[in-house]
């Protein structure tokens, strides 16, 4: 069993609060090079799904952030199907959470600010990337990149309009703490208009 388990008495009210923890616990001491990486989950319009890692790169009360291009595979099915599915396994505190709920494309100021955050290089591989289209080679992708930094030389470069992000609106978020003999703790959040509903689930 993990450090400090979740169990009713001591899970936080507030699912937010309860994720902050984890959280916290995972940057702090997960030992991995990536601990803000997720899973996310997609399906198409047809219900058939397909999970790839990406980078939660903020969350608040309002949900949960990530940035991609939306001409990809996942930008493509998240605007036909506007539902998604978060994971996140932190190996060595033997922990998962599980985020669910439907999904919003930024407020493009905000994608805006973001985008404006990022190092050069990552702007110009924005620019450069046709996410999850067929590539004949890499050197056809080595000299998109090179076009571009002769294009935009040393000036401002501003956010393509197929990059930006989604939001996550957590309808439900799970908890789940390894414990002895295959008898894992979880506890699940569902909202209920203003409130979170708590239910412990068998493991
Ligand atoms: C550790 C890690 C972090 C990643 N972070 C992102 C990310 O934040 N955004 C993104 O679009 N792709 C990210 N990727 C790449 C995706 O996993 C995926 O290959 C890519 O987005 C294309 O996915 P799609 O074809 O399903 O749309 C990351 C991959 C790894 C392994």
């Amino acid at each position: 069993m993990s450090q400090t388990g979740i169990h009713e008495d001591s899970a936080a009210n507030d699912p937010f609060e309860q994720f902050r923890i984890w959280w916290d616990d995972a940057q702090a001491r997960s030992g991995m090079n990536e601990p803000t990486g997720m899973s996310l989950a997609t399906a198409d319009a047809e219900g058939r799904p397909s999970n790839r890692i990406v980078l939660l790169k903020y969350w608040d009360r309002r949900g949960f952030t990530f940035f991609t291009n939306y001409n990809s595979r996942k930008g493509r099915e998240l605007l036909e199907n506007p539902w998604a599915s978060l994971l996140f396994w932190w190996d060595k505190l033997r922990r998962q959470i599980r985020v669910q709920g439907p999904v919003e494309k930024l407020p493009e100021q905000e994608s805006d600010a973001y985008f404006a955050s990022r190092p050069r290089g990552s702007q110009i591989g924005a620019w450069a990337s046709q996410q999850s289209r067929p590539l004949d080679s890499r050197d056809t992708l080595s000299q998109r990149v090179a076009e571009l930094e002769k294009e935009f030389g040393d000036g401002p470069i501003t956010r393509p309009l197929h990059w930006g992000g989604f939001r996550v609106v957590p309808h439900e978020i799970e908890f789940w703490d390894d414990g002895a003999h295959r008898l894992h703790d979880r506890i699940v959040y569902r909202r209920q208009g203003q409130q979170w509903l708590t239910e412990r689930l068998y493991p």
